[in-house]
């Protein structure tokens, strides 16, 4: 998909965030945009910037996880806007951290189903529409760095992203006989709101977390979000996928490079000399190239996480094991703090 002017996009999660910046910079390309978000003050301020642009963005209220209501999204885009989108993006997320062995069946419940979920959705909803509608187009979806990456401490998370990316591939080989072309985009640190996701945004019913959710870890992650992509130039990187047809998008100047380091250890993976070889990685220091590649996807030298809090602006506001981040609840007397990871 090359011209977008006098087209329509669908944006999930499009008021804040990597959304909002989608919905800016589609907007400025001459698009209809339709931002569907869960929170309505985020929906709030969006439109009010949308307004002073004099912008044809329309919002909608729309929780990615309830299926009835993401089928009324599409039938108000089409009453709204004529059409069904030539341009779905489905941005929607949510995330929270702990040690895997203290996830709860809500944790899951929760991320994997707004997370995975909510693309599911997203894509159930609007395939048959799209095709019938004969029109081609573009689906993306925002995934995450984490699709390459599992952590001990963001198992819900990282399984629902590395869902993602399987499923969009699944659909990228499936949609291209329809003139439908299907991009998955893995950034890594973004500066959003993301990190209040887990106080805020997190419904009644999946309350139950095994993790050590508290002010303090809200307040780092805040931190770090700052130093994060800016979500107009994520943005771009996305138009410039979409516009080359790319299914992959890592959007850094090495990204290439980051995926092929990535996906290696599953190489050693699959043999005993492969398995020693990471044993012995893991007790070396991050290479200078791999260091480099960090500082590129986090916005600023990592190293600073486990030592003392770097200038403002730079990294995080303390140093992370000095906060609740990662930890487990406390009342959970399988979890040994010591056998932590980190
Ligand atoms: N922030 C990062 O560092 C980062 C890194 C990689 C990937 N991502 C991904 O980027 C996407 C956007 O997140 P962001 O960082 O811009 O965060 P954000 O919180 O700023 O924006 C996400 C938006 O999604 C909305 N949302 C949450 N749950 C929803 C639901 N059930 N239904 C509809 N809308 C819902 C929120 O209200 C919010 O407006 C997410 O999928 C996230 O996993 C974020």
């Amino acid at each position: 998909m090359k011209d977008f002017a006098g087209k329509i996009a669908f944006i999930t999660g499009g008021a804040s965030g990597a959304g909002l910046g989608q919905a800016q910079i589609f907007s400025e390309a001459g698009m209809k945009v339709v931002i569907a978000d869960a929170r309505q003050d985020h929906l709030d301020e969006a439109m009010a910037y949308f307004k002073s642009k004099n912008a044809d963005v329309h919002a909608i209220k729309l929780d990615v996880t309830d299926r009835a209501a993401f089928a009324a999204a599409a039938d108000e885009t089409e009453k709204v806007f004529g059409s069904c989108p030539d341009l779905l993006i489905l941005t929607a997320g949510v995330n929270v951290f702990g040690p895997a062995e203290a996830s709860t069946y809500d944790d899951y419940d929760w991320v994997v189903g707004v997370c995975f979920g909510g693309v599911v959705n997203g894509l159930v909803t609007f395939v048959p529409r799209m095709i019938k509608a004969k029109k081609g187009g573009h689906i993306a979806a925002t995934v995450s760095w984490g699709a390459f990456n599992s952590g001990s401490t963001t198992a819900p998370y990282s399984a629902a992203k590395a869902g993602v990316l399987n499923l969009m591939e699944s659909y990228h080989d499936a949609l291209k006989n329809y003139g439908i072309g299907v991009t998955a985009l893995c950034p890594a640190n973004i500066r959003s709101k993301i990190y209040e996701s887990a106080l805020k945004g997190r419904p009644e019913k999946f309350s139950n977390t095994g993790y050590n959710v508290s002010e303090d870890t809200q307040t780092l992650l805040a931190s770090i979000h700052a130093n994060g992509m800016d979500p107009r130039v994520l943005a771009d990187w996305l138009k410039k996928g979409i516009e080359n047809e790319q299914f992959l998008v890592v959007p850094y100047e090495h990204g290439p490079r980051m995926v092929e380091i990535a996906v290696s250890r599953f190489v050693d993976y699959a043999s005993p000399e492969g398995m020693k070889r990471l044993a012995e990685k893991a007790k070396q220091p991050p290479t200078a190239e791999e260091m480099q590649l960090m500082a590129e996807r986090e916005g600023y030298d990592i190293s600073a996480r486990s030592a003392v809090p770097p200038a403002p602006g730079k990294g995080p506001a303390m140093p992370m094991k000095d906060v609740g981040f990662g930890k487990a609840k406390k009342d959970l007397d399988w979890v040994d703090p010591n056998k932590r990871m980190n």
